[in-house]
């Protein structure tokens, strides 16, 4: 076993922080010491394999992203990232273990679905990967399923209000999920938008010639939203099934949960980077030589982005700080421009739903500790200790503590990240280049005062001096406990 230490850095967690040395043996976290401390005598310097210097940085427990889609097969095409590129470009950016979703579709059996999912990760990830399991198609043999997922490490499900005749799930149907997953713990993921009403107005703008890519955000309106999540929220009620509520852009939709939340419902939303950085009016505003106004396809989503003059973003941000909203995925699900988005050309229904954020998440982020958003604390909070609380890691995830795994990232706060991926009009980088298998940035140009500097999984190094030290096949599949936080 090789040995590490990391010294010299200020250890922060979720509820504090504090100068402190780390010990790893291994794969994993064996100390958490005051600085420069020797252990029975010995100078750890002098008898580890490795020393991390951590002066003047934080070291914080490894990012982990709770909501990615590799590989996801999704209007006509698939996204872009394999379980290969997503995961090395998580590790760039500081996260060491993503959720990803397996998926059933209607009529498959639930466990062909996760089979496939296995088949794409397994010996494919960078970092640790575990999976949540998308009910498409709720049936007798499905609601069967469900429970035992918990054998398979998969404590959590995703259906979806949304997306008539490709995942949708009806009220009925999602009344008896809900009423199997209350009797055995499992936490319901809803993609809360009505997908039938949405339907209607897609097809009213589209008939007025209204196809480019901006109408996205005007059909998916916010009302979609809260009503959806409302509706899911009184269906949790009534059985008694905890609830997360996926990538929450409006609102209106995060009273419904804090409302619920008072009452002392389980019910937790999670928001995404885009909900807090990006706006409807710069989606309309994106106008390019190449595409025009189709330019704003980069940007279309769902939940969609929503309107800056209504004030969600500021919301969001609050949300976080007063833990209405408990924290930040990214929903990561590339497209390329490039014959991916571009299937929406002359109709916004068509392009295929997502953005790419994986690398950046905890850059991000650490952005609102710099512009006075978030404390350090609730940085880490919102990144790893409750997504692995939420998600049954906590333990071995999310936390620098004796005994969990050698998660650690080394930040630095006085370093600079520039986001992006400038390319030429064929589409060649000329300069900076993002790790994800994207044909463009939607971050495009956003600058970020601070540098993820070191990054440790398991105890080995990944990404340490802008270089890439790991490999594809290092990552493990993390089989979950039941959500470590429900009331
Ligand atoms: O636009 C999105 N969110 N694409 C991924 C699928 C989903 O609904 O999460
Ligand atoms: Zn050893
Ligand atoms: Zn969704
Ligand atoms: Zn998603």
């Amino acid at each position: 076993m090789t040995t590490m230490l990391i010294r010299g850095g200020t250890v922060v967690s979720a509820t504090g922080r504090g100068a402190a040395d780390v010990l790893v043996d291994g794969e994993t976290i064996v100390a958490v010491l005051a600085p420069g401390s020797t252990l029975l005598g010995h100078d750890l310097t002098a008898s580890v394999d490795t020393v991390i210097d951590a002066t003047g940085k934080y070291v914080i427990p490894g990012g982990i992203d709770a909501h990615t889609h590799m590989e996801l097969p999704f209007g006509g095409t698939a996204a872009i990232d394999t379980f290969e590129t997503g995961t090395i470009a998580a590790a760039w950016g500081g996260t060491t273990s993503i959720i990803d979703f397996a998926v059933q579709t209607a009529g498959q059996k639930v466990f062909d679905g996760l089979a496939a999912w296995h088949e794409k990760a397994g010996g494919n990830c960078a970092i640790d990967y575990g999976f949540h399991q998308i009910v498409g198609g709720v049936d007798a043999d499905s609601l069967d399923a469900l429970p035992k997922l918990i054998d398979e490490g998969i404590t959590s499900y995703k259906m979806f209000m949304a997306y008539p005749g490709v995942f949708y799930a009806d009220d009925a149907q999602i009344l008896r999920a809900m009423q199997v997953a209350a009797e055995h713990g499992l936490m319901t993921m809803m993609h809360a938008e009505n997908g039938p009403a949405i339907d209607v107005l897609v097809a009213q703008l589209l008939e007025q010639g209204k196809t480019d890519p901006y109408f996205h955000g005007v059909a998916r309106a916010w009302q979609m939203e809260e009503e959806a999540t409302h509706r899911a929220i009184m269906l949790a009620h009534l059985t008694g099934a905890p609830l997360y509520v996926v990538h929450v852009s409006a609102k209106q939709a995060v009273e419904q949960l804090a409302a619920a939340r008072d009452r002392g419902q389980n019910v937790f939303g999670e928001t995404c980077p885009q909900y807090l950085y990006l706006s409807l009016e710069e989606q309309l505003g994106a106008v390019s030589e190449k595409y025009g106004a189709f330019e704003g396809a980069k940007w279309v989503c769902s939940t969609p982005l929503r309107s800056r003059a209504e004030g969600h973003q500021d919301h969001m941000w609050q949300s976080l700080r007063t833990n209405d909203l408990q924290m930040v995925s990214t929903d990561h699900c590339p497209f390329c421009m490039k014959g991916q988005k571009e299937l929406g050309l002359g109709d916004f229904s068509k392009i295929p739903n997502g953005i790419g954020s994986i690398e950046h998440r905890m850059d991000l982020m650490y952005q609102g500790v710099v512009t006075g958003e978030l404390t350090l604390e609730r940085w880490v909070e919102i990144t790893s200790t409750t997504p692995a609380r939420m998600f049954g890691l906590y333990g071995k995830k999310g936390v620098i503590a004796p005994g969990a795994d050698a998660d650690i990232v080394v930040y630095d706060p006085n370093g600079h990240t520039s986001i992006g991926m400038p390319v030429d009009e064929n589409g060649n980088p000329t300069g900076k280049k993002h790790h994800m298998n994207m044909d463009h940035a939607a971050w495009e140009g956003f600058e970020i005062d601070g540098k993820v500097d070191t990054v440790i999984s398991r105890g080995s190094v990944v990404i340490q001096n802008d270089q890439f030290h790991g490999r594809a096949g290092h990552g493990q599949y993390l089989r979950r406990g039941l959500s470590q936080y429900l009331v």
